[in-house]
């Protein structure tokens, strides 16, 4: 028998969890159904691929310059397939501005890979494609932490979000599918479970099938603590306004769920928050936020912030600031909102001049650097648990505590995929250097 030799496979993820995930499934059904091995060198692949996101205008622009380079340096005969949710809103016109690209397949067609490689022209953008069911092969990028889906797509209409058109209607996947998913990972070593979806505590509203029992995210978290080898459960990412009591509850008393909640506020003003179409006000986040912060007080929380919504006032950008400064978030990510194709806002008559957006955002930038300064310094010489999950080229090991802080030590590789008692002695904004204990 002849053994054909392995093709080889690079691939650039760009974009959230939700894509990596999408990449290691892509992996998983190259290598199962087409012989397929990764490389981290461009110029040997026989394949290149790039799973991309279309959230923000920049990546999306940097797209084709990205390729356009990819086609000049490629192996002879190397083909290049775009993939992801730029190319489930672009489509066709990616072959009409790139024609060297094989195939365009989008973030709800993952599945479609293996006949997309072997189709010239490979088309499939189709957002009401259900793969709530289907089960991909085995690969993920660590050992140590296991990225399980929960849903696809999203439900939600908000009116600056380009999402709903990249990866459709939301899903649930069957919950025996989820922890079949859990369980393996947990059997090949993974103590961290990290669920994902666009809204996940709105978990189990629709499923592709009728079902006669009923389950929710907060029930769905309570049967994965309970299998064998799962220690540490995290998820993303909730929405504010599903968060009821019974999850606040269930977040809070489960000790296998990681103390870190994002919470994405995206705007601090009930006004703003209205034309967004988040259903939420100010009063309701800052409720929820503040109460969970008196449940669990070591809870660390996360939050994204959108500057400069069309129609944003100064007064409105301000309440931004009020919820930043009431909640003290342990991190912010901050974004000058950019219109989307496809999407309410971009028609909105009143968008802001960019050049207030970058104001904005170099203000809330300097405030929250402040708060981190103040929070960074009350780690100083506590003692975390620390799964650690990483060496990395600086000599350092990095591993996230209970609550997310990253945390890094210095120690050899015998550590990896252990969790270690760790004293903070140096903490910084981004980063918490310390030494074991025992
Ligand atoms: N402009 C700026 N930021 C956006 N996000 C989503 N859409 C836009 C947009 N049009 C941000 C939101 C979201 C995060 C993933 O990206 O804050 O939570
Ligand atoms: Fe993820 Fe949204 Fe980007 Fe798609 S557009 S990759 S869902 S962040």
């Amino acid at each position: 028998m002849i053994l054909k030799e392995a093709k080889k496979l690079y691939i650039e993820t760009l974009g959230c969890a939700m894509n990596v995930r999408d990449s290691e499934h892509i992996i998983a059904e190259l290598g199962d159904k087409e012989n397929y091995v990764l490389c981290d060198n461009v110029l040997d692949a026989d394949l290149i691929l790039i799973n991309t996101c279309s959230v923000r205008e920049k990546p999306v622009s940097k797209l084709f310059s990205e390729i356009g380079k990819y086609n000049k340096r490629k192996k002879e005969g190397a083909k290049i397939g775009v993939c992801g949710c730029t190319a489930s809103h672009l489509g066709d016109e990616i072959f009409k501005r790139a024609p060297y690209v094989s195939f365009v397949i989008g973030a709800r067609n993952v599945s479609k890979i293996a006949e997309a490689v072997n189709t010239p022209r490979f088309l499939s953008v189709d957002t009401d494609y259900d793969e709530s069911t289907y089960a991909f092969g085995e690969f993920r990028n660590s050992l140590y932490k296991a990225y399980v889906n929960i849903s696809i797509g999203c439900d939600k209409k908000c009116t600056y979000c380009i999402v709903p058109q990249t990866r459709g209607d939301e899903l649930s996947i069957p919950p025996e599918l989820i922890i079949n998913e859990a369980k393996k990972a947990a059997q090949s070593g993974a103590k961290e479970i990290f669920l994902l979806g666009q809204n996940v505590n709105n978990y189990g509203k629709r499923f592709s099938q009728k079902r006669t029992d009923m389950i929710d995210f907060p029930d769905l978290l309570n049967q994965i603590s309970e299998i064998k080898g799962v220690e540490r459960i995290r998820f993303t990412s909730p929405h504010p306004l599903h968060m009821d009591d019974k999850f606040l509850e269930t977040f809070a008393n489960n000790p296998k769920i990681c103390k870190s909640m994002h919470m994405p506020l995206q705007s601090g003003s009930t006004h703003i928050l209205e034309q967004m179409k988040r259903g939420y006000t100010k009063e309701w986040f800052l409720n929820r936020a503040l109460k969970l912060r008196a449940m669990v007080p070591d809870v660390s929380i996360s939050t994204d912030v959108i500057v400069a919504f069309p129609g944003e006032s100064d007064a409105d950008f301000e309440d931004t600031l009020d919820v930043m400064r009431q909640v003290k978030f342990e991190q912010v990510f901050a974004f000058k909102y950019s219109a989307r194709p496809l999407t309410k806002a971009a028609e909105f008559e009143n968008q802001i001049d960019p050049e207030i957006g970058s104001q904005r955002l170099e203000k809330l930038q300097l405030m929250q650097d402040d708060i981190l300064d103040e929070i960074s310094c009350a780690h100083q010489d506590k003692i975390y648990p620390v799964y650690i999950e990483e060496l990395r080229n600086s000599g350092f090991l990095a591993g996230r505590s209970d609550n997310n802080a990253l945390v890094q030590i210095k120690g050899d590789e015998s550590l990896l995929g252990q969790v270690v008692n760790v004293k903070i002695t140096n903490p910084k904004r981004l980063a918490l250097y310390g030494e074991v204990v025992l």
